[in-house]
C-alpha cells in the first residue's frame, strides 16, 4: 500500500556516496529529508543537489538530516558529484543513496509507473524524530524544487509539534500564528501570554510564541 502522511518512513539499509547507512539508525533523533531524483546526470537533478548542498548548514542549523536518492549505481553517483561541484560551485555533502534494485524507490513508491516505469519520480518526504512521514510532495520531472518552500515546512512542522499552533497561508518564521481550534479561549489566554487577536470564533492568531 502506498506511504500515507503519518505511517512510519520504512528503514532500509543502502550504499550511499558517504558509505553504508541504515536508515533509522543514520536519522537517529533527527528530522529527515528524503529527495528522491529522476536520474544521474540530469540537468535539474544536478542543479537541486547543488541548492541543496549550499542549504546543508540551514538544515543541519534545524536538526535535520538530509539525502538524496536515484535509482542509479553509486559509481554513476561518484562521477555525477564531481559534475555537481564542478558546475555548481559547491562540495556535496549529504549522501546520495544508490537505488539500483529499486528496493527504497518501491518502499516509497517513488516509481508512478504512469509517469516513468524506470526512474523514479521527483518526490520529497520530512520525516520527524518519531520517524513518521510529514510531508510527501511529488514534484514533474521538468520541475526542480524550490528548497526554501522546505526550510519554511520544517520551520512551521517544527514550531507547531511544540506549541499547539497552525501556520496561516504563506507563513513565514516571525509571523503570526493561528491557535488551533482544540485550545478553548480561557486557555489561550494562559498559553498564549504574548496576546491573542480574535477575528472569528475559529480564526484567533497569536504572535509567534517562540520568537
Ligand atoms: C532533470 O533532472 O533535469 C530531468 C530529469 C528527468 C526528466 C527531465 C529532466
Amino acid at each position: 500500500m502506498a506511504l500515507r502522511l503519518g505511517d512510519i518512513a520504512p528503514d532500509f539499509t543502502a550504499d550511499t556516496t558517504e558509505g553504508l547507512i541504515r536508515f533509522h539508525e543514520w536519522l537517529g533523533n533527527s528530522w529527515g529529508v528524503l529527495f528522491s531524483h529522476p536520474a544521474d546526470y540530469t540537468p535539474v537533478c544536478t542543479t537541486e543537489l547543488g541548492t541543496l548542498a549550499k542549504l546543508k548548514a540551514e538544515f543541519a542549523g534545524r536538526n535535520v538530516q538530509v539525502a538524496a536518492i536515484s535509482v542509479d549505481p553509486i559509481e554513476a553517483h561518484r562521477g555525477w558529484v564531481g559534475d555537481i561541484n564542478e558546475t555548481q560551485c559547491t562540495s556535496v555533502n549529504f549522501p546520495i543513496i544508490a537505488d539500483p534494485e529499486r528496493k527504497v524507490a518501491m518502499l516509497y513508491d517513488m516509481i508512478h509507473p504512469n509517469a516513468d516505469d524506470k526512474f523514479t519520480v521527483r518526490s520529497v518526504f520530512i520525516i520527524g524524530p518519531d520517524k513518521k512521514v510529514k510531508l510527501m510532495i511529488t514534484y514533474p520531472a521538468s520541475t526542480g524544487r524550490n528548497f526554501v518552500e522546505l526550510l519554511r515546512v520544517l520551520d512551521s512542522l517544527q514550531l507547531t509539534a511544540k506549541y499547539r499552533v497552525a501556520t496561516p497561508a504563506d507563513w513565514k518564521d516571525g509571523d503570526d500564528c493561528i491557535i488551533t481550534p482544540a485550545v478553548k479561549d480561557d486557555e489561550a489566554v494562559t498559553l498564549f501570554p504574548k496576546g491573542i487577536r480574535k477575528v472569528k470564533p475559529y480564526l484567533r492568531y497569536t504572535p509567534q510564541p517562540n520568537r
